[in-house]
């Protein structure tokens, strides 16, 4: 597809310019850069896949920057919103595969794997699920809904996000329906029947602050279980929604050590660095914060101090990745630009955030620069 015309510079046109004028800030600025020709996924391949999350405008191709960065820069893919279960199977005898199905045939198309996220999430469920009030309604629910979605994409997609996010922070299971009604055996059990129905897909736990003590001793306990049942997991899933200069190096560390111990691959999900104020870690959508203009003070732009913390915040965090290069299996960004990143709505509604590699207009920021650059020096 020729997605380049002549409103807009071709991003390979993009990134040989930026890391020129890069190479050309004072020396305080400087980043170097051997990397203008390359990208992401080609300076990552030998150590891990680089992904990203889709939105469905995405999946669609709808834009024509973004279609031409996603293919450049990424080889796997985590569809942000449209398997979680409140779109897939809106009512009880009712599923929407439409755009699933078309994130599957891009996915072949272009050679990028898919992570289908998510199968049981306490999160984005259906009313009607929402609404149930008997063990009886939510087993069957639970049984039909794996067997249905993860049978109808075996051998299609890479992996499953079987479970996401069933732990509290200090590692005991959240409350959910799920728990309510199934016991805390619904983990082991979703894994159970996703095996059964997907035997050609991997199976992960996904979780955020997981790299936590706590609650990364409740994880280790979750995926024991579910190894001692006999039943099989095949990774970690570290979502990686942290917050600029506060990166738990040291916890991240414990992690992939800790968890490529139990024989799975360790995998970092959903990263994205926050770069505004907020009162609390993680990425629990229902925690919500009071919209007010001091918590939106970059509407502007990024002030240069901000954007050299967040370049040497994911440089410190790509150096942890490429110290254990043979435990880390995938690192996957939760968006393809700021722009596009869920962290503009989310704590506060409207606000200008800046988490990912890439700007509004596609550029590639000195983050990327000092990430690439780590790489190179890795070779
Ligand atoms: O699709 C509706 C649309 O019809 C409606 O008009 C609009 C009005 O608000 O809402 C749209 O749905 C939104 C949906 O994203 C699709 O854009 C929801 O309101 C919004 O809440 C939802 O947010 C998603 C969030 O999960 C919901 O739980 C984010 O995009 C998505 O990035 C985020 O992803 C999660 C991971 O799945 C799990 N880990 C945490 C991560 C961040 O929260």
């Amino acid at each position: 597809m020729n997605v380049m015309n002549k409103t807009f510079l071709p991003i390979s046109a993009i990134l040989l310019i930026t890391a020129v004028s890069y190479s050309d800030c004072s020396s305080s600025k400087k980043i170097t850069s051997n990397t203008s020709a390359s990208s992401l996924k080609e300076t990552f391949k030998k150590y891990f896949l680089i992904g990203t999350a889709l939105n469905s405008s995405q999946i669609e191709e709808k834009d024509p920057k973004a279609a031409e960065l996603i293919l450049q820069q990424f080889n796997t893919a985590t569809p942000e919103n449209i398997m979680k279960a409140e779109i897939i199977h809106p009512e009880w005898d009712r599923y929407n595969f439409d755009l699933a199905d078309k994130l599957v045939a891009y996915g072949k198309k272009h050679g990028i794997s898919i992570n289908a996220h998510t199968l049981i999430w306490h999160s984005q469920l259906p009313r009607f699920v929402r609404e149930m009030k008997d063990a009886d309604s939510v087993k069957q629910y639970f049984s039909n809904h794996i067997k249905t979605v993860a049978g109808r994409y075996n051998g299609k997609v890479l992996s499953w996000d079987v479970v996401n996010e069933a732990l509290n922070e200090d590692g005991t299971m959240r409350k959910s329906v799920f728990l309510d009604y199934l016991g805390e055996n619904f983990v082991t059990e979703a894994f159970r029947l996703t095996q059964q129905a997907a035997p050609q897909t991997e199976l992960y736990y996904n979780d955020y602050n997981i790299e936590q003590p706590g609650k990364r001793a409740g994880c280790i306990a979750l995926i024991k279980k579910i190894q001692a049942a006999a039943v099989r997991i095949d990774g970690v899933g570290i979502q990686g929604h942290w917050h600029l200069g506060k990166m738990p190096l040291k916890e991240i560390e414990e992690s992939i050590l800790a968890y490529s111990a139990l024989g799975i691959k360790v995998m970092f999900t959903e990263l994205d660095i926050e770069v505004l104020p907020r009162d609390f870690s993680g990425a629990d959508v229902s925690q919500r914060m009071k919209s007010d203009p001091s918590l939106n003070p970059y509407i502007n732009g990024l002030p240069d101090s901000v954007q050299q913390q967040l370049a040497n915040d994911y440089e410190a965090l790509f150096r942890l990745f490429l110290k254990y290069k043979d435990k880390v299996s995938r690192v996957t960004f939760w968006g393809v630009n700021d722009g596009q990143s869920w962290l503009n709505g989310w704590p506060v509604p409207g606000r200008t955030n800046y988490p990912l590699l890439f700007d509004r207009e596609f550029k590639p920021k000195p983050a990327y620069y000092k990430v690439m650059a780590l790489a190179g020096n890795n070779l």
